[in-house]
């Protein structure tokens, strides 16, 4: 096993206990508890230092867990309390099988109109007390946090709100899921089904979707500007109805202009924008959030990512979560911000 060690950057592919490595990666294994001397990554080589315990060494299905490069995180998960299935342990137990290291619960905080897919007040202590449960009971295991994914509606409702500060969570994701219509007094679900989504257009801007459109974004500025969550949900959410560009086309100027005002606002607050596969898991959308283009536009503001899975069940806990790592990648980033020992830290994608 040692021998691996001698082969340098430019060998194809090794053989590892029947498994085959093709080596576009430079993959590092040592026993003990130095790493092997001389191993270096040349310059721009997209090379990966895998360090593997003995115990992993031959074990085909634990190869492929501990192949997977960077720490397994995801703090965007929602619960049977608002509008996902399952108990928060079940998550547990499946993030805990998949070898995650953090997992955040982020149930949709109570609004102050009814809607059936938020906590209502009367759940949302049950919410923390189980959540913080599982956070002990789980310690030795998995690092578990408590947050809620917060609506930003002017006057109404914010990340940094008043009840949400009493909380003491350990951190928010910021969405925006309604449009206040022209007149600004009514609430527009975006993101609802379509046909929900046809009457925002035509009864609150008067059949204009790119002012719907740009409606949204603004909101989304604004929320980011004065009530900054820790991270942003969903970007463009706003595409969610809008399959094969039914209503307006991303590449339009207009549309690139409000990404890029909307890219600017998040680049001064500081807040971390998320790559959020569950539209793909939901089979709602063809591309995460945001669109892969956009990703490319926040790497050259500098915006800090993460990988979030919005997992309504636990079979979602992970879902596109190796295409999303490679997207970002491609787009230039190497690191992702996750919370990890209770505190933001950048960790290799
Ligand atoms: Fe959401």
């Amino acid at each position: 096993m040692e021998a691996l060690g001698e082969h340098g950057p430019s060998m194809e592919g090794i053989e590892v206990g029947g498994l085959r490595i093709e080596l576009f990666h430079l993959y590092v294994i040592y026993q003990g508890t130095a790493p092997f001397k001389g191993a270096r990554f040349p310059r721009g080589n997209r090379g990966l230092l895998l360090v593997l315990p003995p115990r992993i060494r031959h074990n085909a299905s634990e190869w492929e867990v501990a192949m997977a490069p960077g720490v397994l995180t995801n703090y965007h998960t929602h619960c049977y309390l608002d509008d996902g299935s399952n108990k928060p342990e079940e998550y547990v137990r499946t993030a805990i099988a998949s070898g995650m290291r953090a997992l955040g619960f982020s149930c949709h905080a109570p609004l102050p109109f009814p809607q059936d897919w938020v906590l209502t007040k009367e759940n949302l202590p049950v919410y923390i007390r189980e959540v913080s449960g599982l956070k002990r009971q789980y310690a030795d295991q998995i690092e578990i946090y408590l947050g809620l994914e917060v609506d930003y509606i002017p006057e109404l409702a914010g990340p940094q709100s008043q009840s949400m500060r009493s909380l003491r969570l350990d951190y928010t994701i910021g969405s925006v899921h309604f449009v206040g219509g022209e007149e600004n007094d009514i609430h527009l679900a975006v993101d609802g089904p379509p046909e929900e989504y046809l009457e925002a257009i035509q009864e609150g801007y008067g059949g204009d979707v790119k002012r719907l459109v740009r409606d949204y974004y603004r909101l989304v500025r604004e929320m980011v500007a004065e009530q900054t969550p820790d991270i942003v949900g969903h970007l463009d959410v706003i595409k969610k109805n809008n399959p094969g560009g039914r209503y307006f086309d991303e590449r339009d100027a207009w549309y690139r202009d409000e990404i890029m005002m909307t890219l600017e606002s998040l680049a001064a607050s500081g807040a971390i924008l998320e790559m959020n596969t569950g539209g793909l898991a939901r089979k709602r959308t063809d591309a995460p959030y945001p669109s892969p283009w956009i990703v490319s536009e926040a790497r050259r503001y500098g915006i800090p990512m993460n990988v979030n899975s919005d997992a309504h069940s636990p079979e979602h806990l992970v879902h596109w979560f190796g295409e999303a790592k490679e997207l970002l990648k491609s787009a230039g980033y190497r690191e992702q911000l996750v919370l990890l020992g209770g505190k933001w830290q950048m960790t290799e994608l």
